[in-house]
C-alpha cells in the first residue's frame, strides 16, 4: 500500500494543466467521492495496526497535496483566462493606423496649381464668398443690364426690391478677388486667388451650383499678351506634362480686352482625337486676357502707366481632365471608394 500511495503522490506532484476541463478531470479522478484518494481511505481499515500511524500520515499528506495542487492550478488557470479577457479591451493598445484619410482630389489639384504659380513669383490672395455687386460685377466692367447678373446665374442674398447696384450675392467667380487686391495693393501685383464660387445651375455630370476656381492677376509696367501666353504655356506644361501644346482662341469677357480662351492638346489621346476632346484633339481649360483699362481705373490703378494680364480656371474641370473623371458630382459625394483612389497623392 505504501508503494501505491507513493506512486499516486508522484502522479499528483507531476500533474499540470492550463485547461479548466483537465483540472476538473483531475479532481474527479483523485478527490471526488469515488476517486482514488477517498477509496484509499476506505482501504485504510485493512492496514495492520502497527503500520496505521505511518500510512495515516502518508494518506493525509497525499490528500493535502492533491487538494493544494487543485487549488493552485485553479487559480493559475483562472488568472490566465482573466488576463486574456483584459487584453481584449486593452485601452492602452495602439490604434490601427491603416485607415488613413486621403486628400480630396480638388485640394490636391489646387495645391499643385498654386505651387506652379508660386515658382514664378505669384502669391496667394483670398476674398469673401459673399460679395457685393461692385466687386463681383460693376468694377469688372459688367454693364448694369448684363445677363450674367440675372437671377438665372446668381444666388442673390438681397431681396428683389434692392436696386441691382446695392445687391449682395454669393460670388459667381473668383475675379472678384482681383478687384479687392487692386483696391488694396499698388503694382507690381502678382497673385493667384483660389476659392469657391456659386451659380444657380442644375446639378449634372458637367455642372454644379458650387465649384472652385483659381484666378490669376499680374499687373506691372509693360505686361503684354506675350507674357500672358508664356505664363499660361508654362503652367500647362508643368501641370499636364512637357509635351502639352496650347492654343488661344479669341473670346469675350467684360473685364479683359483682348480676351481669349486657352485650349491644351488633349492629354488623353495626345491630340489624335477621342471622346474626351470630342475628336478635336483640343480641350478648353481656361479664360484669360489683358485686364481692361476700365477695370484698372475702377480699382484706382492708372491704366496709362500699367497694364495687366488675368486668367481664371475651374479646378473641377482641370481635375477631371488630369484624372479622367467623367462626373463632376463625384467631387461632392464624399464616397470613400472614390476618395481612396487618391491615397498618397499630395
Ligand atoms: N471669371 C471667368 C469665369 O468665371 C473666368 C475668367 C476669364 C477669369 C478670363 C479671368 C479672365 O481672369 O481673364 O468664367
Amino acid at each position: 500500500m505504501k508503494e501505491k500511495i507513493n506512486n499516486i503522490l508522484h502522479e499528483v506532484e507531476n500533474f499540470s494543466t492550463e485547461s479548466l476541463e483537465k483540472l476538473e478531470e483531475f479532481r474527479i479522478e483523485y478527490l471526488s467521492k469515488k476517486g482514488i484518494i477517498p477509496s484509499l481511505f476506505g482501504d485504510f481499515k485493512t492496514v495492520p495496526a502497527e503500520q496505521r500511524k505511518e500510512m495515516g500520515s502518508l494518506l493525509n499528506e497525499l490528500k493535502n497535496k492533491a487538494q493544494d495542487k487543485l487549488n493552485d492550478l485553479k487559480q493559475k488557470v483562472s488568472s490566465a483566462s482573466q488576463q486574456e479577457t483584459n487584453e481584449d479591451i486593452d485601452l492602452s493598445r495602439p490604434v490601427d493606423f491603416r485607415e488613413v484619410g486621403t486628400r480630396h482630389p480638388l485640394s490636391i489639384v489646387r495645391r499643385q496649381i498654386l505651387d506652379i504659380f508660386s515658382r514664378i513669383g505669384y502669391t496667394v490672395a483670398e476674398g469673401p464668398e459673399i460679395e457685393n455687386d461692385w466687386h463681383n460685377f460693376s468694377a469688372l466692367n459688367f454693364p448694369e443690364e448684363h445677363p450674367a447678373r440675372d437671377m438665372q446665374d446668381t444666388f442673390f442674398i438681397s431681396d428683389d426690391k434692392t436696386p441691382s447696384l446695392e445687391k449682395v450675392a454669393l460670388r459667381t467667380h473668383t475675379s472678384s478677388v482681383q478687384v479687392r487686391v487692386m483696391e488694396n495693393q499698388k503694382p507690381p501685383i502678382r497673385v493667384v486667388a483660389p476659392g469657391r464660387v456659386f451659380r444657380n445651375e442644375a446639378i449634372s455630370a458637367r455642372a454644379h451650383c458650387i465649384f472652385h476656381q483659381v484666378e490669376g492677376l499680374y499687373i506691372d509696367h509693360n505686361v503684354s499678351f506675350a507674357d500672358l501666353k508664356q505664363t499660361l504655356f508654362y503652367f500647362a506644361r508643368e501641370f499636364f506634362g512637357e509635351d502639352t501644346k496650347v492654343r488661344f482662341r479669341p473670346s469675350y469677357f467684360p473685364f479683359t480686352e483682348p480676351s481669349a480662351e486657352m485650349d491644351i492638346s488633349c492629354n488623353i489621346c495626345g491630340g489624335s482625337g477621342c471622346k474626351i476632346c470630342k475628336y478635336s484633339g483640343w480641350v478648353e481649360i481656361l479664360g484669360c486676357g489683358m485686364v481692361d483699362p476700365n477695370v484698372l481705373e475702377s480699382c484706382g490703378i492708372d491704366s496709362k502707366e500699367y497694364t495687366g494680364l488675368a486668367f481664371g480656371m475651374g479646378i473641377e474641370r482641370i481635375t477631371m481632365l488630369k484624372y479622367q473623371i467623367d462626373d463632376l458630382r463625384l467631387f461632392f459625394e464624399n464616397d470613400i471608394r472614390f476618395l481612396k483612389q487618391f491615397e498618397g497623392a499630395f
